[in-house]
């Protein structure tokens, strides 16, 4: 049933099989792709899913990115004669998996292209050549025949603009591109595993849904019309057939939580121009690990009403310079002055250049904005070169930024309320003095910690508690690897206070400080009593931190008869 094309020289491979009644799945398997998009955090490839639904009439749902070109139309062409697909369904138009579209409109120009009109207006400056089209709304069908009714549900901003899901009520699949997927590539069409998928299932979600939290649970609640769905197929990673009901719940979950937050920051963003939208989405994610609330929103296409409430509302803004010239920028010159019109004094601001050809210049909107009494939410971030990982760890750490200042006061409130006995009581668990250090890429972090414990002996394992706001928590993923500098008593002072300053986003943290590269890459302190290289295996969620469980695999010390430097405590509201 399932059919592996032999692996070429850069490990694109093909799979397909059959899923449902009259349902054919072509995995196009990207096993190397590395992280240039902000959600590839995890390193284990990605797949881009299509499908075949053969009713009376037949449908294609999305195709694959272009490096597929010439395996994936083998494949289709070894399955069926393009040109019998009566309906090509564009889930949405990002292009790993509208990349082929144009190529397959060339082999069959009788398709209709099933899309919301988002997705229509994108294809058509995409495509640049008449096609046939059917523009789809919630709750709209087609009937293929043989029982296969296809019911369409909006989706929007998960994590596109014009994203539909599509629902086959004769098979009980849902059809979720994005949404509900994962980058994790393996021979397994489906989630046999939980534990293997649930860490890329859960970073994923934070990278792309989490800013989007608001409009997953709307999407959720027009999934609820639909009937049973015994098969999510969706376009990355495995299809989920054992754990339905397991991850869509989480998803709702961890929506929930995400909404929960007092406060909203609202980010404007222009889609497909520049890297607006990723840039954005990096910030949004900086945003959200603070506990505050975001709500993303398209500059373009967008009603002016909804863009005045939300800038009300919003307690900070972020807004990404949309081009100064051609057919979007009045479009988003109007929402510009709605947003300016509508800010208040007390809200905070930060813009950023998304590295399109001609941005609006920062400066100028950000004096106006000043002028109406709004505070830096962070630095401007100015782009100028196509943005690399580091840039967008700059963007997620000035979101945390933006978020730590929303959240500061409360945070000082909710240590004072501590009950003062058992506060004191707490403060007697003491740790050592720790700093953890990464290199990832081009991809630093460091952080002081005393929340360190050795928690197995074989193999040898240690836990580390790390807040859900820490820069360093993004590079503290399943099967990160990272260093545990062990401070040494009397000789650590110098260490502690350098990498408790407060960096600003992307700084470098090493600067004036002598290291050594371990064998897993990651910078080791000359000046720290021993070190430990470490490896994630697994986090465990607790309210504000992560716990993050970590193997050892080698270590050293550097002075025998020292001690480790231990950190005692008065209370238990602080480390
Ligand atoms: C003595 C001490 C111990 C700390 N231990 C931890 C810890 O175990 N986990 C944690 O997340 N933060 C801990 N922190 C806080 C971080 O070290 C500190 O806030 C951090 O450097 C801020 O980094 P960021 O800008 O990357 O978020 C500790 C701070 C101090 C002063």
């Amino acid at each position: 049933m399932v059919a592996v094309a032999p692996q070429t020289e850069n490990r694109l491979t093909m799979q397909t099989g059959y899923i449902a009644q009259d349902t054919t799945a072509i995995r196009s398997l990207d096993w190397d792709r590395d992280r240039f998009d902000i959600e590839f955090g995890l390193q284990n490839g990605t797949t881009y899913n299509s499908f075949i639904i053969h009713g009376d009439k037949m449908a294609l749902v999305d195709t694959s990115h272009e490096k597929f070109r010439q395996l994936y139309f083998d494949t289709l062409r070894g399955l069926i004669d393009p040109r019998s697909v009566d309906y090509l369904i564009i889930s949405h138009t990002e292009p790993d998996h509208s990349g082929l579209v144009k190529d397959f409109l060339q082999l069959a120009p009788d398709t209709t292209v099933v899309g919301s009109k988002v997705a229509i207006q994108f294809l058509e400056g995409f495509i640049h050549q008449d096609f046939k089209r059917q523009i789809v709304k919630n709750g709209d069908q087609i009937d293929l025949g043989q029982g296969h009714v296809l019911e369409f549900v909006n989706a929007p901003n998960l994590h596109w603009p014009d994203t539909i899901l599509t629902y086959d009520w004769g098979t009980y699949t849902l059809f979720t591109c994005d949404v509900f997927g994962m980058h994790y590539c393996s021979d397994n069409l489906y989630d046999v595993q939980l534990q293997d998928i649930e860490a890329d299932y859960r970073f994923y979600y934070d990278c792309l849904m989490g800013p989007n939290a608001r409009s997953v649970l709307s999407a959720l609640k027009r999934m609820g019309k639909l009937g049973e769905v015994k098969l999510v197929a969706n376009g990355h990673g495995p299809l989920l057939q054992f754990n339905v009901q397991e991850l869509i719940n989480r998803y709702r979950d961890w929506s929930k939580a995400q909404t929960k937050g007092e406060k909203t920051v609202a980010v404007f963003y222009v889609s497909n121009y520049g890297y607006s939208d990723r840039i954005s989405q990096s910030i949004a994610h900086g945003i959200t690990k603070t506990g505050v609330t975001v709500e993303m929103l398209d500059m373009l296409g967008t009603d002016q009403q909804d863009v005045r409430e939300l800038t009300e509302s919003a307690a900070g803004l972020v807004i990404g310079m949309p081009p100064s010239s051609g057919e979007k920028a009045k479009e988003a010159a109007t929402t510009l002055s709605t947003i300016l019109a509508s800010a208040k004094p007390k809200q905070y601001i930060g813009l950023f250049e998304s590295y399109g050809e001609d941005d609006e210049p920062i400066d100028p909107i950000l004096t106006k904005f000043r002028e109406v009494g709004l505070g830096e939410g962070f630095p401007s971030i100015r782009i100028k070169d196509n943005p690399s990982e580091a840039i967008y760890q700059l963007c997620e750490e000035s979101g945390t930024d933006l978020g730590q200042k929303l959240t500061k006061k409360e945070n000082i409130k909710q240590r004072k309320s501590l009950d003062s006995d058992l506060d004191k009581a707490i403060g007697r668990i003491s740790g050592g003095l720790y700093i953890i250090t990464v290199q990832k890429g081009d991809v630093t972090g460091a952080m002081l910690a005393s929340w360190v414990s050795q928690a197995s002996f074989e193999p040898l394992g240690i836990s580390i508690a790390v807040a859900k706001d820490r820069a360093i928590e993004s590079l503290m993923q399943v099967g990160d690897q990272f260093i545990l500098n062990i401070l040494e008593e009397g000789h650590y002072q110098h260490l502690m206070k350098h990498f408790l300053k407060r960096f600003k986003p992307g700084e470098d943290r090493f600067a004036g400080v002598n290291t050594q590269t371990a064998k897993n890459g990651s910078p080791i302190l000359t000046d720290s009593l021993a070190y430990l290289e470490c490896e994630v295996v697994s986090r465990m969620e607790v309210d504000d931190h992560w716990i993050v469980y970590s193997q050892v695999n080698e270590g050293r010390v550097s002075k025998s008869d020292s001690l480790t430097a231990v950190h005692h405590r008065k209370v238990g509201n602080y480390y």
